[in-house]
């Protein structure tokens, strides 16, 4: 089962819809990085930015999985 709820309620982005668009972009080295390209992919994290650290975990253990 795929885990997903919402991680940015501004712009009702999900953890599926961040996972998503890691999986489009295939960038998997750089955090900082995959998460500018997941912002513009989303617009998550443009709003209030209460979730900022909350998309930067996702995004690294994402990348930290998907590298084993
Ligand atoms: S909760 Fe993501 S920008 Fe506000």
């Amino acid at each position: 089962m795929t885990e997903n709820y919402m991680v940015c309620n501004c712009k009702q982005v999900s953890y599926a819809d961040i996972a998503n668009a890691i999986q489009n972009n295939t960038k998997f080295d750089d955090v900082l990085k995959t998460f500018e390209s997941v912002q513009k992919i989303t617009h998550c994290s443009t709003g209030c930015g209460g979730c900022h650290q909350k998309v930067l975990d996702i995004i690294s253990n994402i990348i930290n999985g998907a590298a084993i």
